[in-house]
């Protein structure tokens, strides 16, 4: 019998399990909530653990099972596909006691889990994340989803899953620069946290992050104040994506971001040339990601796309580390951010 983790996230009356481990799903079927007589399976093509969960409930025979495929394009994380998956559910007649199961990378999560919170105002929603990514950030807590033209996430509601399954055979087929993505997400995990993630092997790794993000997400659901931290690295990530057109994907951003975020800390005196070393060896000796920003990205163009995304008034806003750890610090000298994007970019 292989060891699964299982991880708590607690949230009163709505907690649920997070499994962790190779082989995982074989407990989805236990994990699927009473009461329930359809079950609407919401993946994408090329995803072959997805037929293989359809297999799964099949054969346990409880319930009427149904795949939807969807896009797999950003876009295709729409308000438009939220339509055709009610659609759906109208036409197998699904009602408020049946489940719906994301099975696959972040997209698919964001979305089967927004379809769930609106279906019928709210049907019960298991996500078994394929992706890294999705197993130790997209999948767990609770966010859903979708873009509009003018820009992501911005419709959605917060809908926590009655189960997470984190199948771990899922990473066998996940494309490696996929695979690299996820490790940029991981490698935020080592400055939220004092243990060390590298004495651990990959499952109690993936693991040790999920019940980090758990616990972050019982302290502050709805993102009030803690769970901004997990957006280090982010700041300068996102304007990345933006300025340099999605040259790099998301989690290899956020490697450059967190890289850059410790050069910020270490001009404002806030940790030592070891710290930033530190960061150093886990992006780049540990996960083989880049901390260089990509050539041709413009200081000017960096700080503007930032402004916009700035909560602050004045200054702005980044998730830097300390002696006390990661803490988010308001109102940043934009001049300070500027001449450390010069140097850092050069
Ligand atoms: N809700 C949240 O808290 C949260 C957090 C972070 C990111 N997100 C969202 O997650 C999305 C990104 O998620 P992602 O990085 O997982 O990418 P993704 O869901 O787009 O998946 C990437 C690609 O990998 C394929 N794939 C997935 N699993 C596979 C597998 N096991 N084998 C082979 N191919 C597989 C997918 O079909 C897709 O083509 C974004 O939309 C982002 O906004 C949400
Ligand atoms: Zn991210």
């Amino acid at each position: 019998m292989t060891q699964h983790h299982r991880i708590r996230v607690e949230l009163g009356e709505r907690s649920y399990d997070v499994v962790v481990g190779r082989s995982a799903r074989s407990l989805l079927v236990e994990l699927i909530p009473e009461g329930a007589r359809r079950i609407a399976v919401v993946s994408q093509k090329g995803i072959p653990l997805a037929a293989e969960i359809v297999d799964l409930l099949t054969a346990a025979g409880a319930h009427a099972v149904e795949r939807i495929d969807i896009g797999r394009d950003e876009t295709d994380k729409s308000l438009g596909t939220i339509g055709e998956l009610c659609e759906k559910f109208a036409e197998l007649q699904m009602t408020r006691q049946d489940v719906i199961i994301g099975v696959g990378g972040g997209l698919v999560t964001d979305v089967a889990g927004f379809a769930a919170a609106v279906w019928h105002r709210g049907t019960r929603v298991l996500h078994v994340p394929t992706t890294l990514l999705g197993m130790v950030d997209a999948a767990i807590g609770g966010k859903t989803g979708v873009n509009l033209a003018h820009g992501k996430n911005l419709v959605g509601a917060f809908w926590q899953p009655a189960a997470v399954i984190c199948d771990l055979d899922a990473l066998d087929t996940l494309p490696e620069r996929e695979l690299r993505c996820g490790l940029g997400e991981i490698s935020k995990y080592h400055f939220l946290t004092g243990d060390d993630l590298l004495a651990m092997d990959l499952p109690e790794r993936i693991a040790r992050c999920v019940r980090i993000k758990a616990e972050i997400v019982s302290s502050d659901e709805r993102e009030g104040g803690r769970r901004a931290l997990l957006n280090y690295g982010h700041t300068l990530a996102h304007a990345i994506e933006t300025v340099g057109g999605h040259s790099l994907a998301h989690g290899e951003a956020v490697a450059v971001g967190i890289a850059f975020a410790a050069r910020l800390a270490r001009i404002l005196n806030r940790i030592d040339d070891a710290r930033v070393e530190y960061h150093r060896t886990v992006i780049e000796d540990v996960y083989g990601l880049q901390t260089r920003a990509p050539a041709g990205l413009e200081v000017g163009a960096l700080m503007a796309t930032m402004a916009r995304d700035k909560k602050a008034l004045n200054g702005l806003t980044f998730v830097l580390d300390s002696p006390h750890g990661l803490e988010v610090v308001e109102k940043i000298d934009e001049d300070i951010v500027a001449r450390t994007l010069d140097t850092f970019l050069a």
